[in-house]
């Protein structure tokens, strides 16, 4: 039996910023955001609402969702760029306060692919029979790191969480197949020194190339064609990056999950969050196959075709 997705949940902050907002701080306009990257507004985390808060509510939703016992929950990976503090990590935070009593747990660092190395994960130890349910959180603060002098930058990025609980589901579903990659080359074109750095343009190239790629590797491992797919979750970074991988995936618009316009771009947690409104919002039903595809500072990147449904 494969592994799959059995319970998801999201969680994002009240407070708004939208674009109008950022005009008003920076050399920057509304037009020019929404042209160029799709986003209009995105979520920004409260002093007090940390990465952890996030990751915790996200992850009882997903518990709740699948309606399993924390206790049964073997091992907590927690995807993230910006933890609270280095350690103990965010699953450690998070597996006191959900009072998963059983579960190892630890913090994958692969920037905005987390999500998928983290799914990736967790299929190897469900399928051995290791654990019987893993929880996978992918949660950002990003606005912590922002530098908000930088409009290169600063006008890109949103905070929030999703999780999702894995675990065995029916024959032919869950995750047929995945892709993980790295290439630390490219690690000088996005990282943190105090604040994110970004070199955009370099980023925007790997992202269009990688993204295609790894969507059509991904595909064929699993012995599918593209007519076989339902719908595509790209990583919500630019707008122009996902459609260059809606079209050479040949797929309309309404097959391809859209939510930066509203969150920006929240990097770990940019592929749950959509996936949980895709499926609360009727985009995705059971039995669809679904390509998730997410890339980002390493350069990492990561792919997962699955058959959606317990
Ligand atoms: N508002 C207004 N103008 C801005 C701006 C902003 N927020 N940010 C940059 N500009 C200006 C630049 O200063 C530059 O002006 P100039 O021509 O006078 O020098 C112009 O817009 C073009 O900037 P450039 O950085 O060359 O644009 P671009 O076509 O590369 O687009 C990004 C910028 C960030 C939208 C694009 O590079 C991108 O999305 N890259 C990928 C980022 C990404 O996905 N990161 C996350 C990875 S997980």
């Amino acid at each position: 039996m494969n592994a799959g997705i059995i319970g998801i949940g999201r969680s994002l902050p009240e407070q708004k910023l939208t674009n109008f907002d950022l005009e008003k701080r920076m050399d920057t306009s509304d037009e020019w955001i929404r042209t160029m990257t799709g986003i209009q507004e995105r979520r920004i985390a409260s002093d007090e609402e940390n990465t952890s808060h996030m990751a915790k509510k996200a992850a009882e939703k997903a518990i709740a969702d699948a309606g399993i016992d924390p206790a049964d929950i073997g091992l907590i990976l927690v995807a993230t760029v910006t933890p609270d503090q280095p350690f103990p990590s965010m699953a450690c935070v998070i597996q006191q306060q959900i009072g998963a009593v059983n579960a190892a747990a630890m913090d994958i660092s692969a920037a905005c692919a987390g999500f998928m190395y983290g799914l990736v994960t967790a299929k190897q130890f469900i399928e051995s029979d290791v654990y019987k349910y893993i929880l996978v959180v992918g949660v950002e603060k990003l606005s912590k790191i922002t530098n908000w002098e930088d409009r290169n930058t600063a006008v890109l990025f949103g905070d929030g969480a999703g999780a999702a609980i894995v675990g065995k589901v029916q024959e032919g579903r869950g995750i047929l197949s995945f892709e993980l990659g790295a290439d630390g080359t490219g690690g000088k074109h996005l990282y943190q020194d105090k604040h994110l750095v970004m070199n955009g343009r370099e980023v925007f190239k790997f992202a269009v190339r990688q993204m295609g790629e790894s969507a059509e590797n991904v595909i064929q491992k699993a012995g599918l064609e593209k007519e076989d797919i339902d719908f595509l979750i790209p990583h919500q970074a630019n707008i122009r990056i996902m459609e260059s991988s809606r079209e050479r995936l040949g797929l309309p618009v309404d097959k391809m999950s859209k939510t930066i316009h509203k969150y920006g771009n929240t990097s770990a947690a940019s592929i749950p969050i959509s996936l949980v409104e895709d499926v609360e919002e009727g985009r995705i039903k059971e039995d669809d196959v679904v390509v998730m595809v997410g890339f980002g500072g390493g350069l990492t990147w990561g792919a997962i075709a699955m058959r959606w449904g317990k």
